[in-house]
């Protein structure tokens, strides 16, 4: 059960900290050294970040966990996750279907690599878990108050915890009213099983009923959001949802921050699509604007001696609402690059983030 503890974090991160209050908004004093002329306190990436109005503050850079048990084994998970936290991390997201997908696989599988895990490293404490429920499990889906109850007790106990940092509704569902939902949810946290909770996937009209809801019903609120955004998938989080999201003062972390793996530049045509099982799901991102794209983050990249996937990492963690960008990697040396993303947002010039908002902008 949880009761309020203290979040310990580790090296360089931690040691950039002021809290910052609300989402993409900063007061961070090292960011202020670190950083260009042009980069502003406001706007920097490095420093820890307060979740909505909560009591948790998580890092600008949260490890996806949709790969572990898929397309990195549990040797592997483990080796991404040691790096993950030594180098000053401790937000993780994972989801109850992770990784339903793989052949053999039935679901569960990420939630009990990182229970392995934690459990093996004894740092169940300074680990921020984000999970999810809602996509089918087991026969089972939805948001009702049984399916709650039932897939959050299933989560703790592969997680091998007593309780959840952050509990998202995975997806909407309209056949469940959301005081339903919120009222199983509020069982939960007052049982100190959850901590917080979010929303993934949900329309701006979607939101806003589920706020009334909780604000009408004095039940808990979403305090977190969960949306596609990247450079190229802009629509899903601009517009109506992202508004909600500065006027309620949510929470936001984004999911395929890096297009899949397309904003790594290592996909430019057909021919590269078999470089990973995920090859298939990048193809749509092949176009002229893709391209534009990939140009812009190459040319940042190159002014600041960095790769283009801790670019794109860098302008999500820069981006107006957002708190920070989930990423997964498949070894160590893919996250030994997305873990400099932080100090790389601090250092991103106006003239950067321009050209990377004029390549990115819808045509
Ligand atoms: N809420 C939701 O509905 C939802 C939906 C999707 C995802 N998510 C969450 O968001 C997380 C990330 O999203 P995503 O799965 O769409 O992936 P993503 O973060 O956009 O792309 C990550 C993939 O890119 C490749 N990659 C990463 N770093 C690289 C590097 N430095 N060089 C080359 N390739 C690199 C890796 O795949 P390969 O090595 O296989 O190429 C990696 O798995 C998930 O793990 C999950 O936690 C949530």
């Amino acid at each position: 059960m949880y009761t309020r503890r203290t979040f310990l974090t580790s090296t360089a991160v931690a040691a950039a900290t002021t809290i910052i209050a609300g989402c993409g908004r900063t007061s961070d004093e090292s960011a202020v050294t670190a950083s260009t002329p042009s980069a502003t306190p406001e706007s920097s990436g490095v420093g820890k970040r307060r979740v909505g109005r909560s009591d948790i503050s998580i890092s600008p850079l949260v490890l996806g966990g949709n790969v572990f048990g898929w397309t990195a084994d549990r040797d592997r998970s483990f080796e991404i996750l040691d790096r993950f936290v030594d180098a000053g991390f401790e937000t993780i997201d994972t989801a109850d279907v992770y990784s339903s997908w793989a052949p053999g696989n039935r679901g569960g599988e990420s939630e009990t690599i990182i229970g392995e895990w934690m459990r093996s490293r004894g740092n169940r404490d300074r680990i921020i878990v984000i999970t999810k429920v809602g996509g089918e499990m087991d026969g089972h889906k939805g948001l009702s108050a049984a399916n709650i109850q039932r897939a959050a007790e299933a989560s703790l106990k592969r997680l091998q915890t007593d309780y959840i940092d952050i509990y998202f509704s995975h997806f909407p569902d309209p056949e469940t009213p959301h005081e339903e939902t919120l009222a199983a949810y509020q069982k939960l946290i007052e049982a100190g099983k959850v901590r917080i909770i979010g929303a993934s996937n949900f329309s701006a009209d979607q939101l806003r009923q589920a706020l009334d809801a909780s604000a009408a019903n004095k039940l808990p609120r979403y305090e977190i959001l969960q949306p596609r955004y990247n450079l190229y998938d802009r629509s899903d989080f601009e517009g109506p949802l992202k508004d909600i999201a500065l006027s309620e003062e949510l929470g936001v972390i984004t999911y395929s921050s890096l297009a899949s793996g397309f904003l790594t530049g290592k996909y430019r045509s057909e021919a590269d699509l078999g470089q990973s099982p995920r090859g298939g799901g990048v193809k749509r991102y092949l176009n002229e604007r893709g391209m534009r794209i990939l140009d812009a983050l190459d040319e940042v990249a190159r002014r600041h001696n960095a790769e283009p996937a801790d670019v794109a990492l860098a302008w999500v963690i820069r981006s107006e609402g957002v708190t920070a960008p989930i990423a997964s990697a498949t070894s160590v040396e893919q996250l030994d690059t997305l873990v400099r993303a932080p100090t790389l947002a601090a250092a991103l010039t106006k003239e950067d983030m321009d050209l990377l908002n004029q390549a990115g902008a819808a045509s």
